[in-house]
């Protein structure tokens, strides 16, 4: 997968993206990634990419030009242009697993107040963190791509390790222990030391069931079917 930034801020994406797993990923070809700066598709010898906001206001607004051109420079058929804008689609982990099946992504980041409307009609898809401000787009960059690569076939070297993370089949994760056993006279579930592979994943389907309706309710709330797997659902029959 190919993961394009536009940012006037390369080093941030670079920084917080060239070490453990995504910095192994990037190693190992399984996601690469760039960073484009709008500063190289300016005329004036400032390379001036922000401007004032018409009608007044406070600080400074992305123009739309600079950016229009590094979208278009980027652009190909297989693309999705994606900006990072606090009025966009909540990202989570529902559309990481979308964004993650894309041949090729262009992620656009905003900054200062915000960026120079017309842009907008040139994006695919809005994308937000959360309510929140951040400085600019390059933080919630990161995490998209974090959560994305994570996603891509061969990043860990054992298949399956995200299909028991939280909010896969609508759950959160089951709580997880190592060592020692004891633990400042805590001890580790004992189901956890037996061996017997069959109940430990009901056990951990169960935890995982009662720790998302104490923390999470609307995660089973929201979903049309929340995943019981089979062993389970053998166990509940057999109570009743
Ligand atoms: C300081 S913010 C601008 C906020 C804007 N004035 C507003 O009130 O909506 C600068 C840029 O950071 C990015 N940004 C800020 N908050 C974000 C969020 N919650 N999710 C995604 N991007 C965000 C956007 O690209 C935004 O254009």
């Amino acid at each position: 997968m190919k993961i394009d930034v536009i940012t006037a801020f390369g080093d941030l994406i670079e920084n917080a993206l060239s070490q453990s797993i995504v910095g192994r990923a990037r190693k190992a070809g399984i996601i690469k990634l760039g960073t484009l700066s709008p500063r190289e598709f300016t005329e004036d010898k400032h390379h001036t990419i922000d401007d004032r906001p018409y009608g007044g206001g406070p600080g400074m607004l992305l123009k739309a030009e600079p950016l229009y051109r590094a979208i278009k420079k980027l652009r190909k058929k297989t693309s999705l242009v994606v900006m990072t804008s606090p009025r966009g689609q909540v990202f989570n982990q529902t559309l990481a697993k979308k964004l993650a099946k894309k041949k090729h992504l262009i992620i656009v980041c905003g900054h200062y107040e915000g960026v120079d409307a017309r842009i907008y009609p040139e994006v695919d898809l809005e994308v937000s963190l959360g309510d929140y401000i951040l400085t600019g787009g390059e933080l919630a960059a990161c995490v998209m791509i974090d959560a994305i690569t994570r996603l891509q076939p061969g990043t860990f070297k054992k298949d399956g390790v995200t299909s028991s993370e939280s909010f896969e089949g609508n759950l959160l994760e089951a709580p997880q222990y190592t060592r020692p056993e004891v633990w400042r006279g805590k001890k580790v579930p004992a189901v956890l030391l037996n061996g017997n592979h069959k109940e430990i994943e009901a056990w951990k389907h169960e935890q995982a069931l009662q720790i998302t309706k104490k923390f999470r309710p609307d995660l089973l709330e929201n979903a049309s079917q929340p995943k019981v797997k089979k062993v389970q659902r053998k166990k509940q029959i057999r109570r009743k």
